[in-house]
């Protein structure tokens, strides 16, 4: 007897296409490619090319205000004035010559020559991270490891002092938990404690602005601060672009991170394949990025009607380009839904670091934490498995995928 084909239902948000998207994102592409999905009110763009295009178009604005006061719309745009005072100042919601002005102000501090220059710092923390745990044999890898890595780093490159760690890391949750809330959040205790924690935030950063001006360093707070006082950025927008790159850098990371150590142990023959080949490491998280990206959706708001494969697209809608899907689109990847750490990536692109004008800033700065973080992680904890004891507990919005506890052994 033929098994029935179970009809797969286009809803982004239900728990089984969260949980496990990859047939959903099979059949948007097939289906509707182009597709208006009515739980969110967006439409989902999910082919490869359209997502590459859609990147590029400047009909489709990078000003996400609106997606934020939807958000809040039964409390009124008011309710978040606290947070949005500083957004509206960072890099990813400009559009045109502003977002340039911006991102050329940001950019010396993310060069790969500029970057190089950290990887010590992020061996020697992911070393200390490791000696923590490696007596132990067994770990929830998120709590020691994905979590912690990613905002040390970023203390580093932007000279935060360690004492202060703490206190930025508890400031970044409520940001990151506004941003992509859970179904059942409360949004009143959300705004209150994001507001809360932006101003908080802030204010701490424009302390060290202002120390940065008398005493710069060589971190990227300093390299901002020097374009200030060239008169080519503003206080604010520097402070609001310090705020962007902790939260943009953080839990992208821990996901990624995690993401690609849960793909691994689940596919033994690549993990060995990394083991005999550590040559493979950058191709390894390449990987990764394509098979399950931590961003799997980012969006843009539609400033003038347009059509794309027929569908009209009026103007004030929200799009989302599906990463996660335009990374499976069997037109680009052969054999999309394997993993392969020795796939050809001389004529693809993945596009989970994005594409375009907004193309991911950090992800020179992601790719070496994370192959650092592997490879010490595959050396120092020989025999590194998952533990069946523990069932790994995923996370995912639409925002962000990843894990919140992923315990393994060695
Ligand atoms: C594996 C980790 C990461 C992933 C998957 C990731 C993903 C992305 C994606 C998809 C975008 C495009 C957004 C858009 O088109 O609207 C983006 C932009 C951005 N990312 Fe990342 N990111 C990661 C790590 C980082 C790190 C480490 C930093 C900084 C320290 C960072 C800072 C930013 C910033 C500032 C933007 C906005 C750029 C702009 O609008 O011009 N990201 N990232």
């Amino acid at each position: 007897m033929t098994p029935t084909a179970v009809p797969v239902d286009l809803n982004p948000v239900s728990p089984q296409n969260l949980a496990d998207p990859v047939a959903f994102y099979r059949e948007l592409q097939r289906r509707a490619p182009v597709y208006w999905a009515e739980p969110i009110h967006t439409w989902l763009v999910s082919r490869h090319e359209d997502v590459m295009a859609g990147f590029r178009d400047p009909r489709l604005s990078a000003n996400r205000t609106a997606f934020f006061e939807h958000q809040v719309q039964s409390l009124g745009p008011a309710s978040i004035q606290g947070f949005m005072k500083i957004i509206r100042n960072q890099v990813f919601m400009k559009d045109g010559t502003e977002h340039i002005r911006l991102r050329r102000n940001m950019n010396p501090g993310f060069t790969a020559q500029s970057l190089d220059k950290w990887r010590p710092a992020i061996r020697r923390t992911m070393e200390q991270l490791l000696e923590r745990v490696s007596a132990r044999g067994q770990m929830d890898l998120v709590k020691e490891i994905s979590y912690e890595l990613p905002p040390l780093v970023i203390a580093e490159l932007l000279g935060i002092p360690v004492e202060d760690r703490e206190r930025f890391r508890a400031w970044s949750k409520p940001i990151a938990d506004f941003s992509s809330p859970a179904p059942d959040a409360d949004m009143g205790v959300l705004v209150q404690e994001v507001n809360r924690a932006m101003m908080a935030f802030s204010g701490y950063l424009t302390g060290i602005v202002e120390e940065r001006r008398s005493a710069p360093g060589a971190d990227v707070i300093s390299q901002m601060v020097s374009a200030e006082e060239e008169g080519k950025l503003s206080t604010e927008e520097v402070v609001a672009n310090a705020l962007l790159l902790i939260f943009a850098g953080h839990t992208t990371t821990t996901d990624q991170f995690s993401n690609c150590v849960h793909d691994l142990l689940t596919h033994p023959d690549q993990l060995q394949a990394l083991r005999d080949n550590p040559g493979l490491l950058d191709s390894t998280i390449e990987e990764s990025v394509r098979f399950n990206p931590a961003v799997p959706f980012i969006g843009r708001f539609a400033v003038e009607d347009f059509e794309l494969r027929g569908q009209t697209i009026p103007k004030g809608s929200h799009v989302m380009f599906a990463l996660g899907a335009a990374n499976r689109d069997p037109e680009v990847f052969s054999e999309p839904d394997r993993f392969d750490i020795t796939r050809d990536r001389t004529q693809t692109r993945h596009l989970g670091f994005g594409f375009g004008p907004h193309q991911c800033i950090g992800s020179g700065l992601a790719r070496r934490e994370l192959e650092i973080a592997l490879e010490l992680l595959l050396q120092r904890l020989p025999g590194l498995r998952l533990d069946e004891e523990h069932t790994p507990v995923k996370h995912h919005s639409l925002a962000f995928r990843g894990f919140s506890s992923l315990h393994v052994r060695w």
